[in-house]
């Protein structure tokens, strides 16, 4: 797979110029990017669309968690977008995943990914919100019911990858944010967190936000991210 395909820039960014601004300065290199909540408020679907029609990717992170009816009206919009990945939250449930998924069936390029915890939750977090099992074991049980309600994939941290594409196997597509730019020596390449290493353990893609971003050169951090893909 061309390396490319593989990492999605996070445009986290509070207004629609800056946010051009980085699509600019990367050009043809980055083909993918993910637009959360911040920006589409401020810039709205029209800076989705202008991505889209530029030929580039977009994962739409909506992180979706509303009752069946909604969650599938908000999926059919993001596909109408064109956009190529959308998130649903896990914890929201069997019905709102299928619900998702069934709505983006209308919408072949579409993918549905579940969000299981969020990398910010604690073991004492979830404890507070009475669920007794640890962050780990609640992560796995989410993914299992996600590919059962025929998500086509998940959002994993860098810490989980390798457990859950053992326990998922081969076929789900697993992003993964949360990563660390290498620094210039081949070692650093494959250390815990980075790019190198979250594919190697079985991500499908990588999601790089500030780090490339807010580089004095984003497109030299994202050529850095790209090369330190190639094994
Ligand atoms: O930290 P960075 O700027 O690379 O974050 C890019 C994206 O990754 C953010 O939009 C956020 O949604 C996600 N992220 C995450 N967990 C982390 C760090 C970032 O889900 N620990």
């Amino acid at each position: 797979m061309d390396t490319r395909h593989q990492i999605i820039v996070a445009l986290d960014c509070d207004d629609r110029a800056t946010a051009e601004g980085i699509v600019d300065r990367l050009g043809g290199e980055c083909r993918f990017y993910k637009v959360g909540l911040e920006l589409l408020t401020v810039a709205g679907p029209d800076l989705v669309k202008g991505l889209v029609a530029q030929g580039k990717e977009v994962f739409l992170d909506l992180k979706l968690f509303e009752i069946p009816h909604s969650v599938a009206g908000a999926v059919r919009a993001a596909g109408a977008l064109g956009v190529s990945m959308v998130t649903v939250h896990g914890m929201g449930g069997p019905r709102i995943m299928t619900a998702a998924v069934d709505a983006a069936r209308a919408f072949p390029g579409l993918r549905v990914l579940a969000l299981t915890v969020v990398t910010s939750m604690t073991d004492e977090d979830l404890t507070d919100i009475g669920i007794a099992d640890s962050a780990e074991e609640q992560v796995l049980r989410l993914a299992r019911l996600a590919g059962k309600a025929g998500c086509h994939g998940l959002i994993a941290s860098p810490r989980e990858v390798a457990a859950l594409r053992s326990a998922l196997g081969a076929d789900p597509l697993i992003v993964t944010p949360g990563v660390t730019l290498p620094g210039g020596s081949p070692a650093e390449h494959v250390r815990p967190g980075t790019p190198r290493a979250a594919i190697a353990a079985g991500a499908s893609h990588v999601v790089v936000g500030r780090a490339v971003t807010r580089a004095p050169d984003p497109a030299a951090a994202f050529r850095l991210v790209r090369t330190s893909l190639v094994p």
